[in-house]
C-alpha cells in the first residue's frame, strides 16, 4: 500500500498481538506467533490478547466461547509467555478496543477495505451473507494495536496485509486530524521460517484451522502418535532433499517440511540441508516428528495443567485486563479529545 515517510512517533517501544478463540490451535499458530510471543517479553513491554470481538465475526456458539478464550490465554501460557511480564488478557474485557475501532471506521476507507485479500478468503462466494463486522475487522485489528500505541507486532505472513491497512490508518489519523506522530506506524515482524507454515496435505494451501482434513495440521493438543503419523502420510515428492534452498524451488511440500524442522530447532532452511540435504524423507521424517514431538509434548502437557484449573487462568486475565486498560484509557481519551467529542462524555 502506501510509503510513509519515517514516523515522528517518540512514544516507547511496545508489543502487541492477538490470536482468536475460534478453535484449536494449531502448529502455524504455534510458529508463527507464539514462539515470537515469548522471545519479544524479555525484550519490550508485551500485550497479548485474546481477540474475541474478532472471533464473533464468525458464528461463535456463546456455551464455548469463554472456555475457547480461556484456552487461548492457557495456550500462551503454556508456550512460555510469563503473565507477570507480559499482559495476557481478553480483547471483550478492554471496552476501549470498540471504542476506537469506531473512530477508526470513520478514518479508513471503503477502497482500503475492498483490496483486503483475507475478507475475500473468509467471505467466500456468498460475500453479501457475510457479517458488517468480517468486513471492517482489519479495522478492529488496527484499533487493537493503536488503542496501546504499539510499535512491534509479531504475526504470520497472512497478516502482513492488516498491517500495512494498520500504518495507513495511522497516518490517516495523524494527517487528517493535525496531530503528527500521535499514533506510531507500527512493524510488522513477520520473518523466519516458520511464518508461513502450509498444510500438510498440500504445499501451496496455508495450515489453517478451517481445513476439513485434520491429516491437514498438527494441532496443539495431538499426542506423539498423531504427530508421528500426521507427518509420515505427509504429502511429500519421491526425490531426495536438495543440498541447498535454491532447490526447494518448485517443491512446496518439501520446502515446507525443511521449513518446520528449521523453525523447531531455530535455524536456517540452509543450515538444515547442510546436513540433511541428499537425505530421502524415509529417513527425514521421523527426525521431523521426533523434534516436532520433543518441541510441543510440553507445551501439550502444561497446556492441559493449566486448563484443569480455570480460576487461575480467570486470575491471569482478570490481572491483565486491569494492566491493559491502565495503559488503554488515557490514550483513547486523548484521541476522543483530538476527535472532538463532547468533553463531558
Ligand atoms: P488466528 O488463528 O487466525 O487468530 O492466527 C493467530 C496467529 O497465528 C496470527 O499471528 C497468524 O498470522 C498466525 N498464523 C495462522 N496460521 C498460520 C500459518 N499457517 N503459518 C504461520 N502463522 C500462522
Ligand atoms: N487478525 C489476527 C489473526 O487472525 C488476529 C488479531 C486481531 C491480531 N487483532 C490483532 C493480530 C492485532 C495482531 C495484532 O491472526
Amino acid at each position: 500500500m502506501t510509503d510513509h515517510p519515517p514516523s515522528p512517533y517518540a512514544g516507547p517501544p511496545r508489543v502487541f498481538s492477538g490470536v482468536q478463540p475460534s478453535g484449536a490451535l494449531h502448529l502455524g499458530n504455534y510458529l508463527g506467533a507464539l514462539v515470537k510471543f515469548v522471545a519479544l517479553q524479555d525484550q519490550m513491554e508485551c500485550l497479548f490478547c485474546v481477540v474475541d470481538l474478532h472471533a464473533i465475526t464468525a458464528w461463535q456458539d456463546p456455551a464455548a466461547l469463554a472456555a475457547q478464550t480461556r484456552e487461548i490465554a492457557a495456550a500462551y501460557v503454556a508456550a512460555g509467555v510469563d503473565p507477570k511480564k507480559a499482559i495476557i488478557f481478553p480483547q471483550s474485557a478492554v471496552r476501549e478496543h470498540a471504542d476506537l475501532a469506531w473512530i477508526l471506521n470513520c478514518v479508513a476507507r471503503l477502497g482500503w477495505l475492498d483490496r483486503m485479500t483475507q475478507f475475500k478468503e473468509k467471505s467466500g462466494k456468498h460475500k453479501e451473507r457475510a457479517s458488517v463486522g468480517l468486513y471492517t475487522y482489519p479495522v478492529l485489528q488496527a484499533a487493537d494495536i493503536l488503542l496501546y500505541k504499539a510499535t512491534h507486532v509479531p504475526v504470520g505472513e497472512d497478516q502482513k496485509q492488516h498491517l500495512e491497512l494498520t500504518r495507513d490508518i495511522a497516518a490517516k489519523f495523524n494527517h487528517d486530524f493535525g496531530a503528527p506522530g500521535f499514533f506510531p506506524l507500527t512493524e510488522p515482524l513477520i520473518e523466519g521460517p516458520g511464518a508461513r507454515v502450509m498444510s500438510l496435505r498440500d504445499g501451496l494451501a496455508k495450515m489453517s484451522k478451517s481445513d476439513p482434513s485434520d491429516q491437514s495440521r498438527i494441532n496443539l493438543t495431538d499426542d506423539a502418535d498423531a504427530i508421528a503419523g500426521k507427518i509420515r502420510r505427509a504429502k511429500t515428492d519421491p526425490a531426495p532433499l536438495p543440498e541447498t534452498v535454491e532447490g526447494l524451488k518448485d517443491r512446496p511440500e518439501a520446502d515446507n517440511l525443511v521449513g518446520l524442522f528449521a523453525a523447531l530447532s531455530g535455524q536456517t532452511k540452509a543450515r538444515v540441508l547442510e546436513t540433511r540435504g541428499g537425505q530421502g524423507f524415509g529417513a527425514f521424517k521421523p527426525a521431523l516428528a521426533d523434534l516436532m514431538v520433543e518441541t510441543l509434548a510440553p507445551v501439550t502437557q502444561n497446556m492441559r495443567r493449566l486448563m484443569a484449573d480455570p480460576a487461575e487462568i480467570d486470575r491471569i486475565l482478570a490481572d491483565g485486563s486491569e494492566r491493559a486498560r491502565a495503559i488503554a484509557a488515557p490514550i483513547l481519551a486523548e484521541t476522543r479529545k483530538i476527535v472532538g467529542y463532547w468533553p463531558g462524555s
